[in-house]
């Protein structure tokens, strides 16, 4: 059994998502977001990877029915009716909605995942409900793919602080499993921060770009942990939350 995780998209390979429970990981901010959003009621989040497809998207629904949602460095797309930030995803804004969501590295990241048992959205906001469903997954044989968003095609310190932490509380007590480089990388980032969460989303380089655009105050949410017990399950080109009414 083994858990890996992976810094940047361009990792992924197929050995490494057929039949495995995948974890997509984009702490600042899709993943945040989209948890935020379910927890509000939003009914699914749909994820697409360009602008254009959520406009496309939006003509097969009645108005009142969807929001149109996304960014494009950091800022909401024109003529959307939101942006990426989790303080925009009320009760009063998405509940009984589908949100279009499209942004720069999150969203793409989840469309490429192919071949996957189930693909799963994680953030330090919904922490503990996703860890939970991956010891379940472990604790069956399952593999895990711990797959980090990054930023522009690169590292992102904390996505992969986060899968450090996924790694470490999901395969705590669970013999056997094995962790790659990556994992163990992950593990010394979680390490280095800690607790801090609110410090790591301060120093990292996306944190540092959020606050010079103006988005200092998504930062609070983002590390607020289990804030939003949800786990967000992405299936028929759809998320949705797992939970009574939408079984696996
Ligand atoms: C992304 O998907 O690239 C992000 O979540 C960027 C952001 O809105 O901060």
């Amino acid at each position: 059994m083994r858990v890996d995780v992976l810094f940047a998209p361009s990792q992924l390979a197929p050995a490494l998502m057929t039949g495995r429970v995948v974890a997509v990981i984009d702490v600042l901010r899709a993943s945040s977001t989209i948890a935020t959003a379910l927890a509000n009621g939003a009914k699914a989040i749909v994820p697409l990877a360009e602008a254009e497809e959520v406009i496309t998207r939006a003509k097969q629904f009645e108005r009142g029915e969807v929001k149109l949602a996304g960014e494009r460095r950091m800022l909401p797309i024109a003529g959307f009716d939101l942006g990426n930030s989790p303080r925009e995803m009320t009760r009063e804004a998405v509940d009984g909605r589908t949100v279009l969501l499209s942004t720069t590295n999150g969203t793409r990241a989840l469309v490429g995942v192919q071949g996957a048992r189930d693909v799963v959205i994680a953030s330090y906001v919904n922490f503990s409900a996703v860890c939970a469903l991956l010891r379940t997954a472990l604790r069956g044989g399952t593999e895990v793919t711990l797959l980090c968003a990054g930023s522009d095609k690169q590292f992102s310190l904390e996505d992969a602080a986060c899968a450090g932490r996924i790694a470490r509380i999901a395969t705590k007590r669970i013999n056997g499993v094995q962790l790659n480089d990556g994992a163990t990388a992950a593990g010394l980032i979680d390490k280095r921060y800690g607790d801090n969460v609110d410090r790591l989303l301060r120093e990292c380089e996306h944190g540092r770009a959020l606050t010079e655009a103006g988005f200092a105050d998504d930062l609070a949410p983002c590390a607020a942990l289990d804030s939003c017990p949800v786990i967000p399950i992405y299936q028929d080109r759809q998320i949705t939350k797992l939970g009574p009414d939408r079984e696996r």
